[in-house]
């Protein structure tokens, strides 16, 4: 190779800096020739006891090392934030943002040339993914895997979608708190990600769409050998693209993330993954809008599982995984480049499916048209979207009187009193959850329903609001209105017993109040104070772009792939 590596730059001088580069790594026990010019391989970890799903990464990055041993590399593991979704106040989401920065930094610090990204909670993926783009280093996935399906009481349970289910039917007096209790050891009971198709599983499952993890990557039981085996594989493939210099910036290209959103519709995946596709076509200088999400809208929804359909992620996985759906779609799927340096194609040939009631055949869908659907209106003029799939059919067209909670202590403090006047026809709207809001955009979007409606059997309204719900939940829940209610967006100004419309086929979402009234209560209104007034949150809250801009930081947007020259002795 002509070219001098990047690692070399370390560990290839015979001056003072290479001798300070490499004599502190050999307190390791690295030999001579670790350092004799092969390529240096990052293992980007976000393994951490307070992320539940990540706890197999450990293992699995070693994995990876046998693989890069062996084709010629030397792997170097290194840990970097780790977001755990069920464990963190105010949002997970809230440092999205700080662990891309991490990422990125870490990278572009350290002497290596090529990274493989282990991670699997839900803004593990996306934050990774963010970070490795703008330093644009030969780059490749590996996921932690899904936990295997939860059990409770003979039947499967599958995670979040169960929990929602549950503390409804708590409240509705229909499940004692005992059960209740005893579900949790049920539903996670091995290593892995949320087993439903939830955010994780849904970013997983579009990572192997867009080509960035090898094929299977999405759906293999983080306890499943195989999915060690794939670790050790990805290990040797990452050799080789630093050899062939094949980065993200070939890979993340429009036709990716078009797969991406194709798959997203086919696979029944996670709203969230709306904003942090948006946030990774930044990164990459990608031009993606809310606008090419309409590309999945007439995708049929394929895959049964949790909480569009029955199944669950191991059932998913045995039935064929993502390569069975890329097959089903071919005829949709955009050619592009892929981290094998081959065409998405070759992730799909042969695949067959195994069992075509986890994955539906394009003649027999769970349900025709799936995808994602973008809604528009004064209420929104920058976009909201809604997921039909998870969504009750005849409340995509409807037209309600609107009852507001202004913050989320005002829905929790008011949501189970007997007297609250709402009907099953009335359209909840939660304000001050958005990025800047909350703050980080948290997943209360899919409130609950009113406790006087849950006792008469009422299992979903119409929601709106400036926030996100979790991939594991389901209703007609409108989120991700932009701009939120604390940018000052039309959602600041709605008031109980406004009239709302929404049209899901015909993508609205109209406030029925006129604009002169609206101006009237725009003159009045001011932000709220904000929650922080220092630290990360502080810059977060000064940076952040709206939903429809992926929620990234302003200043984080783009890439810079230049080499770091200056040493620190
Ligand atoms: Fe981590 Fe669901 S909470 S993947
Ligand atoms: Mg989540």
């Amino acid at each position: 190779m002509s070219k001098k590596r990047r690692s070399q730059h370390w560990y290839g001088k015979l001056d003072k800096d290479g001798f300070i580069h490499r004599s502190w790594m050999k307190n390791q026990g690295f030999p001579d020739h670790a350092f004799d010019g092969r390529p240096i391989i990052g293992i980007c970890n976000t393994w951490s006891e307070l992320t539940p799903c990540n706890s197999g990464l450990r293992t699995l990055a070693e994995g990876v090392k046998r693989g890069v041993w062996e084709a010629g590399g030397f792997p170097v593991e290194f840990p970097v934030m780790s977001l755990g979704e069920t464990q963190m106040k105010p949002t997970a989401m809230l440092f999205r943002n700080l662990l891309a920065m991490d990422v990125e930094e870490s990278i572009r610090a350290y002497g290596i040339d090529g990274v493989v990204l282990l991670g699997g909670c839900d803004k593990t993926t996306p934050g990774q993914l963010m970070g490795a783009a703008s330093v644009d280093l030969p780059s490749i996935v590996v996921s932690s895997g899904p936990m295997l399906n939860g059990k409770f009481k003979g039947k499967d349970i599958g995670s979040g979608t169960d929990v929602w289910k549950f503390s409804e039917e708590v409240r509705a007096g229909e499940m004692t708190l005992q059960d209740f209790m005893k579900a949790e050891s049920g539903m996670s009971r091995s290593a892995g990600v949320c087993m439903t198709m939830g955010t994780a599983s849904t970013m997983a499952s579009l990572v192997e769409a867009m080509g960035m993890s090898l094929p299977t990557n999405a759906a293999l039981p983080a306890v499943d050998a195989r999915r060690m085996a794939l670790a050790h594989l990805t290990g040797k493939r990452i050799v080789e693209m630093v050899d062939e210099d094949l980065k993200p910036s070939d890979v993340m290209t429009k036709e990716a993330f078009e797969n991406a959103i194709l798959a997203n519709a086919a696979v029944g995946g996670s709203t969230n993954a709306v904003v942090h596709l948006l946030a990774m076509a930044g990164r990459v200088g990608v031009d993606l809008t809310l606008k090419d999400f309409e590309i999945g809208s007439d995708i049929p929804l394929l895959v049964n599982c949790m909480p569009s359909g029955k199944y669950l992620m191991e059932d998913f996985c045995y039935a064929g995984g993502v390569p069975a759906v890329l097959s089903q779609i071919k005829e949709h799927v955009r050619p592009a480049n892929t981290v094998l340096g081959k065409d998405i194609s070759t992730y799909h040939e042969g695949a067959e499916i195994y069992n075509d009631d986890v994955i539906r055949p394009l003649a027999n869908p769970v349900k025709p048209a799936a995808g994602l659907r973008v809604l528009r209106g004064n209420l929104a003029p920058n976009g909201a979207i809604v997921k039909p799939s998870a969504a009750t059919d005849h409340l995509l067209e409807h037209e309600g009187e609107a009852y507001v909670f202004e913050n989320i202590e005002d829905l929790k403090a008011n949501i189970d009193k007997p007297d609250l006047p709402v009907t099953a026809d009335t359209i909840l709207v939660l304000k001050g959850c958005g990025p800047k809001g909350y703050p980080g955009m948290p997943e209360v979007g899919n409130m609950p329903i009113p406790g006087k409606l849950v006792k008469e059997g009422v299992r979903d309204m119409i929601r709106v609001s400036d926030a996100r719900m979790s991939g594991t939940a389901y209703g007609t829940v409108i989120l991700h209105v932009s701009p939120e209610a604390q940018a000052g967006g039309t959602l600041a100004l709605v008031k109980t017993g406004d009239r709302i419309k929404v049209s899901a086929s015909g993508g609205v979402l109209e406030l029925l109040v006129d604009e002169a009234e609206l101006e009237a209560r725009r003159t009045n209104w001011e932000p709220d104070p904000e929650h922080y007034t220092r630290g990360y949150a502080k810059l977060y809250y000064d940076h952040v772009l709206q939903a429809d801009k992926g929620a990234d930081l302003d200043f984080l947007v783009g890439k810079d792939t230049r080499l770091v020259t200056r040493e620190s002795h």
